[in-house]
């Protein structure tokens, strides 16, 4: 992150690599009147051994929460804690996290990962609520299979995030078509929210009942006007937003007295987090590729040829 390509791209998503950079991005962020989400990036771990190291840092962070006054809750990745090696091993290291939480408190969630993952991320959110150690839950808009997930989540009382999707799905099992999934999104808000309506704010330390995870300004406005329509506690819902995007979006929404919370990855597994936000919009790409060729034409000896007459350089 501090040397390769595209460095300046990282850092603007990625709050850093070590727990240090972190814990200052999530106080900077609360000074500034924002909620956090701690995020230690790592996904798909192929030993427990890793698994194992993953809960030990989550620990530390902890521990680290402990001795600020901040609010903080936790992200966590069921495939970083070796679920695709075994449900039960994963469970049983969830739980760890989540007890360790308690004591700041501060509330877990567990981010939704592709669709290979969703069956196994809800029943570990349901396995955990078994063993009175809630925690909430994503769902994902671009997923048919999301409004009777988000039944049943609701129905057992979980926290939801509602986001659009981040990963590449088929179009047997996710809308193919961006407005189509926006138009999901909708509908699904509504029915988040008036489930929120329902429901008493939260202890603190614990997740809101509805959590509105987009950019996207229309569906903003739209939650904007159904939090005045149902009369909502500003306990039982908030907007989150990703660390570095549309930091604009952010202040404005603190400004208006909304509560935010900044999803804030930080470690030295960022690569893939950030292939995903590269991804999600292609102006980063081309922002990517032209720091790319700035790096690159920098780097050149000072002997290299020059280009030829006529040559267009970019
Ligand atoms: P949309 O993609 O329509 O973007 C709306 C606007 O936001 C864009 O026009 C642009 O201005 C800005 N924007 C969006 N993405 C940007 C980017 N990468 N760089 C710069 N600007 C960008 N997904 C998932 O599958 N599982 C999960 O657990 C989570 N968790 C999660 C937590 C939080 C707090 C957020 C905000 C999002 C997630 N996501 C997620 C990601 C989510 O599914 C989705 O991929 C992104 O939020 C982008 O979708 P938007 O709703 O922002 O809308």
């Amino acid at each position: 992150m501090t040397h390769g390509p595209g460095r300046v791209l990282a850092r603007r998503f990625v709050a850093g690599e070590t727990l240090d950079d972190g814990i200052a991005a999530a106080m900077r962020l609360a000074r500034g009147g924002a909620r956090v989400s701690l995020d230690y990036l790592g996904e798909a771990v192929s030993s427990f051994g890793d698994a194992e190291a993953a809960l030990a840092v989550y620990r530390e962070i902890v521990d680290r929460l402990r001795q600020v006054e901040a609010p903080v809750s936790l992200s966590v990745k069921p495939s970083q804690f070796a679920v695709d090696l075994s449900r039960g091993r994963c469970l049983d290291l969830l739980s760890e996290v989540v007890r360790a939480a308690a004591r700041v408190p501060a509330g877990v969630r567990l981010d939704m990962e592709d669709s290979a993952h969703t069956d196994d991320t809800l029943w570990l959110a349901r396995q955990l609520r078994e063993r009175c150690l809630p925690v909430g839950v994503v769902l994902q808009a671009a997923l048919y299979r999301t409004p009777a997930d988000l039944e049943a989540v609701l129905a057992t009382g979980g926290s939801v995030r509602l986001c659009k999707g981040a990963y590449a799905e088929t179009a047997s099992i996710a809308y193919p078509r961006k407005a189509d999934v926006d138009a999901a999104y909708a509908r699904l808000l509504e029915r988040v929210l008036a489930n929120a309506a329902a429901m008493p704010a939260p202890a603190a330390g614990q997740l809101a009942p509805a959590a509105i995870a987009t950019h996207d300004e229309r569906l903003i406005h739209r939650a904007i006007e159904l939090i005045h329509r149902l009369k909502l506690d500003p306990g039982t819902y908030e907007f989150q937003m990703l660390y570095g995007v549309r930091r604009d979006l952010q202040e404005k929404l603190m400004g208006q007295g909304y509560p935010l919370r900044v999803y804030t990855p930080w470690g030295p597994s960022w690569y893939p987090y950030l292939s995903r936000r590269l991804a999600e919009r292609p102006a980063n790409l081309i922002f990517f590729a032209s720091s790319l060729v700035s790096e690159v034409l920098a780097k050149r000896p000072a002997t290299s040829p020059k280009p030829r007459a006529g040559s267009v350089r970019r």
